[in-house]
């Protein structure tokens, strides 16, 4: 399994976008992660599928993994994928249809993406499995950038990373998002977590290519990619 970095664009300098992006570009970073509010799902509003098209239009060659935190997410993946989303991640909890949410996004030839709020069962996430490319778990109340690492979410990586491996899906890709830095990170990587979403950790940093390379490596070891 890849270990894969993505800086949030959440935690970017809104006043020069496409500088941020391309700083991301420029960092080695394994893809771009897009937050996308709409004051429902959660109390915050952030951007829409134009900033997904600037992404896109800026750095055409980095990947743009696309968290949807939206109470109808089913009415919105077909602008997302227009705009250029390449993975579309949207929420077990929305209130929407999640098989033919998952199916939508494959059938258009994106990474499918489920994802849970921290109080929510990893069971809750058992049935969708074989339609989700990746699962993130969020270790943190989505809604803003900030906040701290929940570490008890830790259990439900390892509950899911062994019930995928179990039932034939050892190549799910288990996302967390929320408080990751480096410490945070290697605790869920340690777990069986394999991508991971750092948005103020990374945007703070002097160097991200750094950043990122440390982080990368750090994730791996904890993980065992050498040894799996
Ligand atoms: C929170 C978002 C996160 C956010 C993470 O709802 O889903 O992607 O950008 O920000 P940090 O890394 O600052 O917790
Ligand atoms: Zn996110």
């Amino acid at each position: 399994m890849k270990v894969q970095i993505l800086p949030s664009l959440l935690a970017a300098d809104f006043g020069c976008l496409a500088d941020e992006i391309r700083r991301v570009a420029a960092s080695g970073a394994d893809a771009l992660h897009l937050d996308i509010m709409d004051a429902h799902f959660v109390p915050n509003l952030s951007f829409g599928p134009d900033v997904v098209a600037l992404a896109k239009r800026v750095s055409p060659g980095l990947f743009r993994n696309v968290h949807l935190m939206m109470t109808r997410p089913d009415l919105y993946l077909d602008r997302f994928i227009d705009a250029g989303a390449d993975a579309l991640q949207f929420h077990v909890e929305a209130d929407c249809d999640v098989w033919q949410g998952l199916a939508a996004i494959r059938r258009r030839g994106v990474r499918s993406g489920l994802v849970a709020r921290p109080q929510t069962p990893a069971e809750a996430l058992y049935p969708y499995v074989p339609l989700c490319d990746e699962v993130l778990f969020m270790t943190v109340n989505p809604g803003y950038g900030g906040q701290a690492f929940m570490s008890g979410v830790l259990p439900k990586i390892t509950a899911l990373r062994q019930y995928a491996a179990a039932r034939g899906f050892p190549g799910l890709d288990i996302m967390v998002d929320g408080g990751i830095n480096d410490e945070t990170a290697v605790q869920c990587a340690e777990r069986g977590a394999n991508q991971f979403v750092a948005g103020s950790f990374m945007f703070r940093q002097d160097d991200m290519s750094a950043a990122v390379a440390r982080m990368r490596g750090g994730c791996a070891r904890a993980y065992g990619t050498d040894t799996r």
